[in-house]
């Protein structure tokens, strides 16, 4: 089975179309030379209340296997994704956040600026990573080697991990 995906970009500043979403774009790129089709794809203004509603539906009515949103981990006024994520998912997955900040601050100190967390909610898989190309592309290169098998765990697809 191919598994589906959700791409959220937060940027008040993309929403309003006066920024490229590369990121976004990268995403997909990343996701697709995995085999996992994108399904929904949007831009979204960093409002927490909008980012809650967007995950839910992705979850609870379109059932993706995976959400992946970019921007709005920072420390600005304006920056959501992890209350907003923190609010919907139902169990955390720390491990996915931490091994992104691990791997992020070995290539700059700002890595441990993104705020960014990850989790479940019914059987979608929701990691938010920072919101630059040049962050997502060294974010998705540590969390891809893992996806496969969460996503496979997660769908009951493999109900035991192999063992030695
Ligand atoms: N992680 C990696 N791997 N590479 C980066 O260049 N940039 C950081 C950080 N994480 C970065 C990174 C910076 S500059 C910021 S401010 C935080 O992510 C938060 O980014 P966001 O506010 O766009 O989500």
């Amino acid at each position: 089975m191919t598994f589906r995906a959700g791409i959220l970009t937060l940027s008040d500043k993309g929403s309003k179309g006066e920024r490229e979403d590369k990121s976004g774009k990268l995403i997909e790129k990343k996701l697709n030379e995995l085999d996992i089709e994108v399904e929904e794809y949007r831009v979204l203004p960093d409002e927490e209340q909008e980012i809650i509603k967007v995950m839910c539906y992705l979850s609870d009515e379109k059932k993706v296997d995976i959400i992946l949103t970019t921007g709005g981990t920072g420390l600005s006024p304006r920056d959501f994704t992890p209350e907003a994520t923190l609010k919907i998912i139902e169990k955390e997955v720390p491990g996915i956040a931490e091994a992104m900040r691990y791997e992020s601050i070995k290539k700059t100190p700002h890595g441990m600026l993104s705020r960014g967390v990850s989790g479940v909610r019914g059987k979608t898989l929701i990691i938010n990573m920072p919101g630059s190309p040049k962050a997502v592309e060294e974010c998705m290169d540590v969390i891809i080697p893992a996806i496969p098998h969460a996503l496979e765990t997660l769908s009951g697809q493999a109900s035991e991990c192999a063992r030695e």
